[in-house]
């Protein structure tokens, strides 16, 4: 990791909210309020949790034994409670929650009265199974409704859920079950993409083939018909559901009772089991969805992420539906069957807020703007980005031709660990291209050197984060010094492993990972979990993995690799290993570009040198070379 370099940026446009939008936003004065939330943190977040239902409320806001966070101390209560429950109660039972379209355009809505009957159904049918508060069960399913609502099933009894992304082929998915030991898997028949149908079922029974401990895999059966007759291992949701009770007593849970595992990329070859607890978690994704997306009753909001990931889970699931929102979800490919999909639902949902990656706006812009300006995209009100720097000409595009020069743009800021947003404008105060913007209410980050000197505003450092916020991760799954690493490394401070730098106005702009993790089109890929997939395949002896600048997805991947000796190089094998790499981890991480080498470049401790490889590829200067042993 190298903090050396400084940066003198330009000084750049600011781009002012909409007056009219200002007007009603529910937090007008950023400065003032960061100062409270700051000065009494945790009289802050109290206020926020007042708004959500608590069975018994909590003793002790924090409980800050370094590195371990404690929030709502001895607090009970259920999120799905906050979610569902408390609004059919409050006048939103007939309340559109989800509005689904798949790739054929077939939709299908789903009221709030009838979200908690299906979830009920579900936290029944697991509860027939053998599920109990505390087991993990992971969820293997497309972006539907019928996913969230298992999710929700689970968080019903206090089951802890691991969603693991539907894209995932079975070597990551197994990886997954069997960290977690998952008594019970939940999966679907298929999902589509791009017209052609994905057999999950089929990657499930791969993937759990020889592991003892799942007792059941619950199927989703698409077309009611595939599993007839099955019996054994797996079940049947729909049969689940049809013979189970709609009524399901919400599970008292402690505010610090895990709500679910959700597995990222890191530097090691093994992803990490990032585990987030129920009261904090839900405090921060409810206030952050209703501030930063300025929520208000009737809007229409729809978040592009996948369930699979971080993004999904805060921001399709628990944060809107603690809102009491109406979100769009959608199956498959945005620019499937054209590039003008989702534009079209923009017009048609009349949607207001709309938060998508960098990278989706990128492969937009290549499509060019006649796609939009087909679409009455007048409803928008607030745009959103999330998952990698977004780069000022992308971020002028979205502001352009999807915003129409009238929507407001929240740069968001966050991570898997995180939970919720931490660095990001609000809708009130001014956004500048390229630059997240301030950090959040409660939370203080800095820019600091190895050492942890704070740096002075406009040079690069390790972006970190100072006090405790309620949505924090609590630990890794099964590793819990790999959860103190985040806090010892740097010691006193939480080290995000991102670079970053601030302006003279507090604006932070993100520069990037510092550390081996790649992001891809949005997405967090380790090198080293690439380089064992690699390495993997029988005709390989060694990999270096590096990411390259990409215009669309961000970073590509470029892989080196030493063959095994007597091993010919050619084309054939470089399309064998990308699928090979494709078969253990799925498509995302398939290299773009494989290179075969003889030597790579290594510390005398036999350290791949990732950095040289890429100053090298890149044509960049090299850097301090006197560890490399040759
Ligand atoms: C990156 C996704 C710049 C960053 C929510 C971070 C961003 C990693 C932004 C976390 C942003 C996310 N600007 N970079 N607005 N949002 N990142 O865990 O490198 O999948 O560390 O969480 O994405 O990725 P993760």
């Amino acid at each position: 990791m190298e903090v050396k370099e400084e940066v003198h940026l330009k000084v750049e446009e600011k781009y002012q909210p909409p007056a009219q939008l200002v007007e009603r936003v529910w937090i007008k004065d950023y400065e003032s309020l960061y100062q409270e939330s700051i000065k009494d943190r945790e009289g802050f977040w109290a206020k926020v949790a007042e708004e959500l239902h608590w069975f018994k409320k909590w003793d002790k806001v924090l409980e800050w034994n370094y590195p371990n966070a404690k929030w709502f101390v001895n607090a009970k209560t259920n999120i799905t409670y906050n979610c569902l429950d408390r609004h059919v109660k409050n006048g939103r039972r007939n309340k559109v929650a989800y509005i689904f379209v798949d790739e054929d355009d077939r939709e299908k809505k789903i009221t709030y009265g009838e979200l908690l009957e299906l979830v009920n159904r579900i936290a029944n049918g697991l509860k027939s199974l053998g599920v109990k508060k505390g087991d993990r069960v992971s969820i293997y399913m497309p972006n539907t409704i019928e996913a969230i609502a298992c999710m929700l099933a689970c968080a019903r009894i206090g089951a802890i859920h691991s969603v693991v992304f539907a894209g995932f082929s079975e070597g990551a998915l197994r990886l997954r079950i069997e960290d977690a030991k998952a008594k019970v898997v939940m999966t679907a028949t298929y999902t589509k993409r791009r017209g052609k149908k994905i057999d999950l079922l089929a990657t499930v029974q791969n993937a759990i083939d020889g592991l003892g401990f799942v007792e059941k895999v619950v199927v989703w059966d698409r077309d009611g018909d595939v599993l007839n007759g099955s019996g054994g291992l797996f079940v049947s949701l729909n049969e689940l559901i049809k013979n189970s009770s709609p009524e399901c007593e919400p599970a008292q849970m402690d505010a610090e009772d895990p709500l679910f595992i959700l597995y990222t990329s890191g530097t090691t070859g093994k992803p990490k089991g990032v585990l987030h607890t129920t009261g904090g978690y839900m405090v921060g994704t409810y206030f952050t969805t209703k501030i930063n997306f300025d929520l208000h009753e009737e809007d229409v909001y729809w978040c592009t992420a996948d369930i699979g990931w971080i993004t999904g889970h805060s921001y399709i699931v628990y944060g809107p539906l603690a809102c009491g929102a109406t979100s769009v979800i959608t199956e498959g490919a945005p620019d499937y069957p054209n590039p003008g999909r989702w534009w079209s639902y923009v017009e048609r949902y009349r949607v207001n807020v709309f938060y998508t990656a960098p990278t989706a706006v990128r492969m937009f812009m290549r499509f060019g703007e006649q796609w939009p300006a087909m679409y009455d995209l007048s409803s928008l009100r607030i745009l959103g980005s999330v998952g990698e720097p977004i780069n000022p000409e992308a971020w002028q595009w979205y502001y352009k031709h999807i915003g129409r020069e009238k929507c407001v743009i929240v740069d968001t800021w966050w991570q898997t660990e995180t939970g919720m947003h931490m660095i990001t404008t609000i809708p009130s105060y001014p956004s500048k291209p390229g630059k997240a913007g301030k950090p959040y209410f409660g939370v203080e980050v800095a820019v600091v050197d190895n050492k942890g000197k704070e740096l002075p505003p406009n040079t690069v450092g390790n972006l970190v984060i100072k006090t405790p916020w309620p949505s924090m991760l609590r630990t890794c799954w099964g590793e819990p010094e790999r959860y103190e690493k985040y806090w010892n490394t740097i010691p006193g401070y939480y080290l995000s492993g991102d670079l970053a730098t601030y302006d003279e106005e507090g604006y932070v702009m993100i520069l990037g990972r510092a550390d081996d993790v790649l992001n891809v089109a949005g997405h967090r890929i380790g090198t080293m979990e690439v380089e064992s997939a690699i390495v993997d395949h029988p005709a390989v002896a060694e990999s270096a993995v590096i990411g390259k600048p990409h215009d669309i997805k961000g970073e590509s991947i470029k892989a080196f690799v030493i063959l095994k000796k007597g091993v010919e190089p050619s084309d054939h094998l470089k399309e064998e290993i990308k699928q090979h790499v494709r078969h253990i981890l799925g498509a995302i991480a398939v290299p773009d570009e494989i290179e075969f080498v003889e030597k790579l470049p290594k510390t005398r401790s036999g350290k791949i040198m990732r950095r040289v490889l890429k100053a090298q590829e890149l044509g960049l200067p090299v850097g301090d070379v006197s560890t490399l042993e040759d």
